[in-house]
């Protein structure tokens, strides 16, 4: 046993409760990871960027570079059991250096308010998708028709934002609640559940007679189409798909029963996740290529390819309704992750009640979502920088906050913290220990780092 258990941070709570156990911090984990990330980004992502290399880049960044940061978001959040803003001051000031650090956990926040404005936009159109399969309007649909159907949705303001409000209403509701009631049932049944519908359509998919075509795409790099900008949105989809890099793994961690394992949660999680994203390829990339869709197309992507399938299949009202159902409830599961750090952080800071806290956000967010339901519409030709507001947020939080927020998380572990406290949490000084203290103060700040000044350009070519 190392020093210093029971004088020091062991003995701290967790003013929010913490979970009931182990499992049920690897669920509320797998929640937030598992989500519209792996089934409406990975596959459209992979797609504007080409596929196979594209994937690889993404599985080595998942796996050099999102393990260890996740290990030390939960290790970082166990130790402080504040929320991701007093927890960095805490342990900064624990460790005698500097309470400014504090700053990395306002950024996160930060990315978790922007990232939440749209994912809920994007929530609300799944939720749609429920009514919209239900009512069979996807039945026998060949791609025009779905296609047509989806633009009809996201070109009216109205629709897309009263569904964006629904599911702020639904996110809010469960913060409000507090994490340990409810969200533990809905990902105890969500995932699995997921997971084998996920089968189901795989099973469809290898019948399209394209799925060659789709294991191609995905599967045979060609490295000669890989730019530094893709690596970047690699690096970038893996931080967003693990829910890293903004401190919501952090503020569960704080959460966390002190004798659970922070490696072996982690790879749980990680293997979840990163099975999920890639069924949904396998599952999308055939039917893109037997219906002659654009695996490019962008946002809209797995709103045509998914519809089309069902409508063909028999009992496809049905699985398809239950399908966006439980995609609802893994957008849900994250967004609650999204809004937890910034929650925790009122309840802590301006003292107020926690129910208080998730209305304000909840208010907030929801006023700057509206920026990304016009950006399919009323504003779709309004472009700037990367394109719409919607293209920016999603620029901004993905492939520049998260990355960053992932380096300053793991300077902080790596560095600030020393060796006695990091291997308390992590159980002691063994070989996965010193492996992660390698990838925690090298690998992963560097090599975030490198990709960054890489796409953006300002590191020259040496070859
Ligand atoms: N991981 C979720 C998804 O794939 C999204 C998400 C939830 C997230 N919490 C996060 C992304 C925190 C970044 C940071 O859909």
């Amino acid at each position: 046993m190392l020093s210093n258990k029971a004088a020091g941070p062991a003995k701290r709570t967790s003013l929010h409760g913490h979970w009931s156990s182990r499992m049920a911090f690897i669920l509320a984990v797998t929640g937030s990871a598992v989500g519209l990330g792996n089934i409406w980004k990975f596959p459209y992502v992979a797609g504007q960027n080409g596929g196979g290399a594209f994937v690889l880049v993404y599985l080595a960044c998942v796996a050099i570079i999102g393990m260890p940061v996740m290990m030390s978001e939960i290790l970082l959040g166990r130790r402080g059991r504040r929320n991701p803003v007093a927890t960095m001051a805490l342990l900064g000031e624990e460790e005698g250096k500097s309470r400014n650090w504090q700053w990395v956990g306002g950024m996160g926040v930060l990315a978790g308010i922007l990232i939440l404005s749209y994912y809920s936009v994007i929530g609300g159109w799944t939720l749609a998708y429920v009514f919209k399969s239900g009512m069979g309007e996807f039945f026998g649909a060949d791609a025009t028709r779905v296609t047509t159907i989806r633009d009809g949705f996201i070109g009216s303001w109205a629709l897309l934002g009263s569904f964006h409000t629904v599911f702020m209403g639904l996110t809010v509701y469960v913060v409000a609640r507090g994490v340990e009631r409810g969200l533990e049932q809905a990902v105890r049944f969500m995932v699995p559940a997921l997971l084998l519908l996920m089968l189901a359509l795989l099973g469809y998919s290898i019948n399209s007679g394209h799925f060659g075509a789709g294991l191609e795409f995905m599967f045979s790099p060609d490295f000669s189409k890989l730019t530094w900008d893709s690596v970047l949105a690699a690096m970038g989809q893996a931080f967003f798909t693990l829910s890293i890099g903004m401190g919501a793994v952090m503020a569960y961690g704080a959460y966390l029963p002190e004798e659970t394992s922070i490696t072996g949660s982690a790879t749980a999680v990680a293997i979840a996740d990163t099975t999920i994203a890639i069924l949904a390829g396998l599952v999308i990339f055939p039917l893109v290529f037997a219906n002659g869709l654009d695996p490019a197309d962008g946002p809209g992507l797995v709103f045509v390819t998914l519809p089309l399938a069902f409508g063909q299949m028999p009992g496809g009202v049905f699985f398809s309704t239950l399908f966006f159902i439980l995609l609802s409830f893994a957008a849900w599961t994250s967004a609650i992750s999204l809004m937890e750090p910034a929650v925790a952080w009122l309840v802590e800071h301006r003292n107020r009640t926690r129910a208080q806290a998730a209305v304000i956000m909840g208010l907030l967010i929801w006023t700057m979502g509206v920026g990304t339901v016009l950006s399919f519409n009323v504003l779709s030709e309004f472009k700037f920088l990367k394109g719409t507001i919607f293209d920016n947020l999603d620029h901004l939080t993905i492939n520049i906050m998260l990355p960053l927020g992932g380096v300053l998380i793991t300077v902080f572990a790596g560095w600030v913290l020393c060796r006695n406290s990091t291997a308390d949490e992590l159980g002691g000084a063994g070989t996965i220990y010193k492996l992660w203290r390698v990838l925690a103060r090298y690998v992963a700040p560097i090599g975030i780092l490198f990709v960054f000044l890489k796409a953006v350009g300002l590191l020259p070519d040496l070859a």
